[in-house]
């Protein structure tokens, strides 16, 4: 499987962690950077995993920023992403399971790297139980459709 991943400054030694553990496990891995602690902006890494994954070329993506927050905002501006901030492995799992996220965004300043590699194992081994939960997110891609104008 392909996984898209980017941060900012504040996620990239985290990034960096969590890209060597996935091609480990066997996962190819695209990254976008940044790739250095030199000041950058997020948003700018952000639309860069969204649009690799909006396009359908990648079905995850992972976003790192200090908080995980200016990650998850920026991305789900991108049409057909939804990005779920996961800074445990309870919401990791249900952000699948109920939600269908698409990009799993973490704080490289909120969590270690071990419970970091097990949130990743955690969102990319649960599925979508469907059912009411995409009836739901359905009701999310209609709204988007209706006011996006691409
Ligand atoms: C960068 O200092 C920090 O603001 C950024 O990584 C992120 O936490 C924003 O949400």
């Amino acid at each position: 499987m392909k996984i898209a991943i980017g941060s900012d400054h504040a996620g990239f030694r985290l990034k960096e962690i969590i890209k060597h553990f996935l091609l480990t496990e066997g996962f190819e891995v695209e990254d976008v950077g940044t790739f250095t602690e030199e000041s950058v902006d997020y948003p700018d890494y952000a639309f860069k995993v969204a649009n690799l994954v909006s396009s359908g070329e990648f079905p995850f993506g992972i976003l790192i920023c200090g908080t995980g927050i200016g990650m998850s905002i920026s991305a789900n501006k991108v049409k057909g992403i939804r990005a779920a901030l996961c800074n445990d492995l309870f919401t990791a799992r249900f952000s699948r399971e109920h939600n269908d996220a698409n990009i799993l965004c973490m704080g490289g300043r909120v969590i270690g790297e071990e419970v970091a590699k097990e949130i990743v194992k955690t969102f990319l081994s649960s599925t979508f139980q469907g059912g009411r939960h995409k009836r739901r997110v359905d009701k999310i891609s209609d709204y988007e459709s209706s006011t996006h104008c691409n």
